[in-house]
């Protein structure tokens, strides 16, 4: 397949929680290689377009195309979705009763099949690669929260996903350590990994995304380069959204050294 195919592919996706139209004809694609970062209000359906491509939730009309493939509730579909996406959460959900390194070997071990000791192998590249060899041995309640999101990123990259879901992967942490996380975030999109970031990072999505889609009440209301949509918003709608964040056009989140000096 060629690297300018897309990947992910939403198409006319409509989901309905009761009353609420959650995705009201969502279209966008996601091309490998990619960054793609969702950014819009609280409620505006981000969350629920994740959780629809990993085959969390199931979609009211529409399609989700994944490497060729629709997604459906089907146990083949999941199977497929849950190898080759990983996903990233808000409140990390590492396993709390297993050791680091178990949380990231176990994935391989008993989904892919892999033998113990080349799952440790890899493990171990993969906390030296978000900077936590040394935590291997100890359990999720001794890490930051920052921490904690670091492992369930190696634990997702263990699976060696074709596409990464995070969705707000640091809006749950401290100050302090949301620039860990970005960094690491950052190495990974630079060495060409394809991610879908649902995020309120704005300086991050300016820098990091290929292209940024905005959403509205379950709608794409506008998508363009950072460039295009940071700098040059058409819709009115986007940039109310930027300047109630406090976006004016220059930084606003602080980077990882900023904030160790302030604290
Ligand atoms: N399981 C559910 N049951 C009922 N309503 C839901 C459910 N999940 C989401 N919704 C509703 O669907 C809409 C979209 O929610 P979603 O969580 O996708 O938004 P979001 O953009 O991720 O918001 P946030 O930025 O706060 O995380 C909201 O109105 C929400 O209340
Ligand atoms: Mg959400």
């Amino acid at each position: 397949m060629n690297k300018a195919d897309p990947i992910l592919t939403f198409e006319a996706v409509h989901k309905r929680y009761g009353s609420v139209m959650a995705l009201d004809g969502v279209n966008l694609s996601i091309r490998r290689g990619e960054v793609v970062c969702l950014i819009g209000p609280s409620g505006s359906g981000k969350s629920t377009l994740l959780r629809c491509a990993n085959a969390l939730d199931v979609l009211d009309s529409g399609r989700i195309v994944f490497e060729g493939n629709e997604v459906r509730s089907s146990e083949a579909t999941v199977r497929h979705v849950r190898r080759r996406m990983g996903m990233v959460f808000q409140n990390f959900e590492l396993f709390p009763h297993l050791t680091v390194l178990r949380n990231v070997t176990i994935g391989p071990t008993t989904v892919l099949g892999m033998r113990r000791a080349a799952a440790e192998g890899r493990a171990m590249a993969l906390l030296s690669k978000v900077g936590l060899s040394e935590k291997a041995a100890v359990y999720p309640s001794a890490l930051s929260g920052g921490q904690q999101q670091r492992v369930a990123i190696a634990r997702a990259l263990a699976m060696e996903p074709a596409l990464m879901l995070f969705d707000e992967p640091t809006s749950a942490l401290d100050p302090e350590t949301i620039g860990e996380v970005l960094s690491v975030m950052k190495v990974l999109a630079d060495e060409g990994m394809t991610m879908l970031v649902v995020t309120h990072e704005m300086d991050f999505a300016r820098r990091v995304a290929d292209h940024v889609a905005v959403f509205d009440k379950g709608r794409v209301i506008e998508e363009g380069s950072p460039k295009e949509v940071f700098e040059n918003a058409m819709v009115p709608r986007t940039r109310d959204f930027l300047s109630h964040l406090g976006w004016h056009g220059e930084t606003t989140i602080p980077t990882a050294a900023s904030t160790r000096e302030v604290s």
